[in-house]
Parts: structure tokens; C-alpha cells; sequence
């Protein structure tokens, strides 16, 4: 009997137009407008045709602070908030899993607790939270925060944060709720209650949450940072990371170095799955799809204010080097270095950094037909340097349509991707194990509650 390929994890980060800044450009793009379900919930559902395990839903909360300077070029990211949306999305979806980003500095643990559990519920265990510290001068203006921690802090602040959702998620046992007698007047039996108690360094509560526990007892965990302290929260928390690297060499030292770190929290390294972001142009021949990508390349703006990754360079030369005394930016320092590596690696001019590096946000690119495609994403998958692959489709929808009807048939018909969802929640289909209840003992009274139901 022949044992079933290890599978690739596949999700879609969803943005309205595509990732490339050139996509609402694009003849096909929706163009201005309101945030629409209508749209997106299009996009999703042809991920769910496409059997993707995540549908990804970034949030970068505040972020424009009360700047108003270079706003008239911004056309990404201003759409739902992702809560909301995996809410709406869960009445329209059946099996895909809706991955909402919330940032800890913003929210508080009951409430974000109380918020999961409930569309944990609701999608029939489909969420993912993607945990996010981030603190930008726009987020923190925007929430009147006059003395941020810094990163170190805010990474030590999130995970007191998780481990405090746990416990409320666990304030309940599984189940709870099942066994009402209306012989005895008994709605629950009090046992598999566990309030919890917390006495930290950022938070304190005593609590029982006004929910049960979710089908998948936890919302599944994603995670996108790539500095030290984010590796290590990453290796101690997350069951999905969404990661940048533009070569297999990057990629595999990412991907050990994150592995490497779980064991000491108790976890194997199945149980995370690293997915780089992937962004692509398929064409049917080699030739098209470089035409197709070249197209959306042209139309990238070097007008204005220019940055690479948040860094000012608009007083440099365009066709110059990259200046060696630029400041680190605060957030996103692993990606700043990814950067400068590839800048001397390549000796690239800025011009060529915001084609290469800033279009992509330094993920990978793929370019070519169905089966180079997925000849280059199996070559990372057999080698060691992603689970799978979050895509960051350039220009929607056509992007994504391309990938779902070209690339999925081949990398199914490879046997390296299902044809079916296997799982009922995100956690099965991931192949994640659904976490037991830390406070649930052998010795409850569950069997004779059981009866009596
Ligand atoms: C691929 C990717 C996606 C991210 N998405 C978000 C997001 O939606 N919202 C947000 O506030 N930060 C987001 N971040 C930022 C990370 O959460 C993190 O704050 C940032 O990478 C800095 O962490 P680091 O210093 O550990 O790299 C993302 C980062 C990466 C690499």
C-alpha cells in the first residue's frame, strides 16, 4: 500500500486589486469604489474551487496615522476589517479557511478571545488568527498611544496575550454544553468549568468566557515576523508562518532555523507549516508569461515619494546604488536586511531594488507555464524550504484565476496537492492537531454526565 504525499499547504493572501502596485492599473481591475462583498467573495470562493486551505486577510490597522502627504497614490489595503469579513464569508464558504489578521497592541484578550471562539463557531472551525504586534507611528497616533513598547516588548506583550486566550478558550471543556437534564434541572455540569485566573506582567483577569470552546478548541495560529525575537515567537506559538525569501538557500535557512527552535516549547515541527509568499505570471508559453509579468511591470510609477520597504530614497539617484547609511526601519528589520543582501549580492541600482524587491515585498516570483510553475514550487517543497506557499497573486482576479485552473491540475495530477477537502475544520485539512484542553482532567465527570444526557 503506498503511502499519500505529503501534501503542500496552499493559501492566498486577498487584497482588492492583486499585490503588484500596478495592479488597479489594470484594464481588468474593479477600479475605486466601497469595499464590496460581492467582489470578495468572488475571490474567495474561487480559492475554495481551488481547494486552497486559507484565504489571508492582512490588516494594518491605523496605519495612515493623520498623513495625508503622497495619499493620493495609495489604492491598497483601505478595505473591510477582517473580523467582519471572515464573519460575512462564513455564510458563503464551506470549507476554505479564513485566515483575519488582529494586532495585540490595539485589542483586549477577552474580547479578541470572545470574537475568535465565536466565528470558530460560526465557519464550523475554519478560523485562523494571524498574530500580529506590529506598531507603526500612523497606529500608534491613530489609538492616542504616546509611549509604545518596543519590539521586544510588544513580541513579550503578544504572547502574554495568546497564553491568556488559551486559558479563556479553555475556561470552557469541550462539550460543556451538551448534556443538559431536564430530569435533574441541570444545564452543565460545573466541573467543566474553569475560570480563568491571570496575573501577569500586561494583563490581569478572573474569567469565564461567554462562550464555548470552538470546534478546533483554538483558532490556528499564523504568524509573520521574521527578526530573532519574531523567529522564536513563531517556533513557541505558530502552526502557520507566512514568510519572505527569494532564493531556496534563504528559504531553507529560514525554515531550519524556525523548525530548530520548536522542540524546546515542546513541539514538533510538523505541526508548523512555513509557507513563503509566492508571487507569479503563468502564460502558455515561457514567453507569454514573461510578457504578461513585464506588462504590470511597466506600468510601476517612479514618480513621487519612493521608498524601499519604508525606507525614504526619494533624494537618491534612481539609477544609483543603494546608499550604505540609510536608517533600519523600526518594524520589518529581517526584510530590510533581505534587501540590502540581495542589493549587494546583485549590485542593484534603487530602480531595480523596487522591481526585484519592493512589487513583491521581497517574496518570490515564479514566471512561466503551468508546469515550470509548478516545477519551481515543488523544487522548494521536495528541498526543504517551504510547507507550502502563501500566494500574493499580482493582479486580481485574473491572477488567481490563472493559478486555480492551470497551476492546481498539475500540482494535483503530481499527487503533491488534494483534490478534495480531506477535513471538516481548517485544523484537519492542515493536518494540525486540535489542541486538548489544558485544564480538562481524566478524571472529570464527564462519563456520568454523558449518561445522564
Ligand atoms: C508576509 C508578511 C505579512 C504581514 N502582514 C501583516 C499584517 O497584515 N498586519 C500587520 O500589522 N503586520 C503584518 N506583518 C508584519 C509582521 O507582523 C511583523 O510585525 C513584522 O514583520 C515585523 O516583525 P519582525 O521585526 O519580527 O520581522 C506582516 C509581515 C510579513 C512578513
Amino acid at each position: 500500500m503506498s503511502k499519500k504525499k505529503r501534501q503542500l499547504v496552499l493559501g492566498v493572501f486577498l487584497t482588492r486589486h492583486g499585490h503588484h502596485p500596478g495592479a488597479w492599473l489594470q484594464p481588468e481591475s474593479v477600479g475605486g469604489g466601497d469595499p464590496d462583498f460581492a467582489y470578495w467573495t468572488k475571490l474567495v470562493k474561487t480559492a475554495e474551487r481551488g481547494k486552497f486551505d486559507t484565504a489571508f486577510f492582512a490588516d494594518f490597522v491605523g496605519q495612515g496615522g493623520d498623513t495625508i502627504e503622497g495619499i493620493e497614490k495609495r489604492a491598497s489595503f483601505l478595505e473591510f476589517e477582517p473580523l467582519t469579513l471572515a464573519g460575512a464569508l462564513a455564510g458563503v464558504t464551506k470549507d476554505i479557511g479564513l485566515v483575519a489578521t488582529v494586532n495585540t497592541n490595539f485589542n483586549e484578550p477577552y474580547n479578541l478571545a470572545r470574537r475568535l471562539a465565536s466565528l470558530d463557531h460560526l465557519t464550523g472551525g475554519r478560523i485562523g488568527w494571524n498574530i500580529v504586534s506590529s506598531l507603526g507611528e500612523g497606529a500608534a497616533k491613530s489609538f492616542g498611544v504616546e509611549d509604545p513598547l518596543e519590539h521586544a516588548a510588544r513580541y513579550e506583550r503578544a504572547g502574554e496575550f495568546v497564553d491568556l486566550a488559551k486559558k479563556l478558550w479553555d475556561s470552557w471543556e469541550d462539550g460543556a454544553f451538551d448534556h443538559p437534564n431536564r430530569e435533574t434541572r441541570t444545564y452543565l455540569n460545573p466541573a467543566h468549568a474553569h475560570p480563568a485566573h491571570h496575573d501577569g506582567k500586561y494583563y490581569k483577569l478572573d474569567s469565564l468566557l461567554d462562550i464555548a470552546r470552538g470546534p478546533q478548541g483554538y483558532p490556528v495560529f499564523v504568524q509573520a515576523g521574521n527578526s530573532d525575537t519574531g523567529r522564536e515567537f513563531a517556533a513557541k506559538y505558530a502552526e502557520m508562518i507566512y514568510a519572505s525569501a527569494q532564493t531556496l538557500e534563504d528559504a531553507q535557512a529560514y525554515y531550519n532555523d524556525v523548525k530548530r527552535r520548536m522542540p524546546k516549547y515542546g513541539r514538533h515541527p510538523d505541526q508548523l507549516k512555513v509557507t513563503p509568499g509566492l508571487s507569479y505570471a503563468i502564460g502558455s508559453s515561457e514567453q507569454e508569461a514573461q510578457d504578461k509579468y513585464a506588462a504590470v511591470q511597466n506600468a510601476v510609477d517612479f514618480s513621487g515619494q519612493l521608498n524601499l520597504m519604508g525606507v525614504e530614497v526619494s533624494g537618491y539617484p534612481l539609477d544609483g546604488p543603494l546608499p550604505d547609511n540609510l536608517p533600519e526601519p523600526a518594524n520589518g528589520k529581517g526584510r530590510w536586511i533581505q534587501l540590502k543582501t540581495l542589493a549587494r549580492r546583485e549590485n542593484l541600482t534603487i530602480r531595480q531594488l523596487i522591481l526585484r524587491f519592493n512589487v513583491v515585498r521581497g517574496h518570490r516570483v515564479v514566471i512561466g507555464t503551468p508546469v515550470s510553475v509548478a516545477d519551481q514550487i515543488e523544487d522548494w517543497f521536495v528541498n526543504g524550504g517551504a510547507d507550502g506557499f502563501n500566494l500574493i497573486p499580482p493582479v486580481l482576479p485574473s491572477s488567481l484565476d490563472d493559478f486555480v485552473d492551470l497551476v492546481v491540475p498539475e500540482l494535483q495530477r503530481r499527487g503533491i496537492f488534494r483534490t478534495e477537502y480531506e477535513g471538516r475544520t481548517l485544523r484537519e485539512n492542515m493536518g494540525l492537531l486540535r489542541p486538548p484542553n489544558q485544564f480538562a482532567h481524566e478524571d472529570s465527570e464527564r462519563p456520568a454526565l454523558l449518561k445522564a444526557g
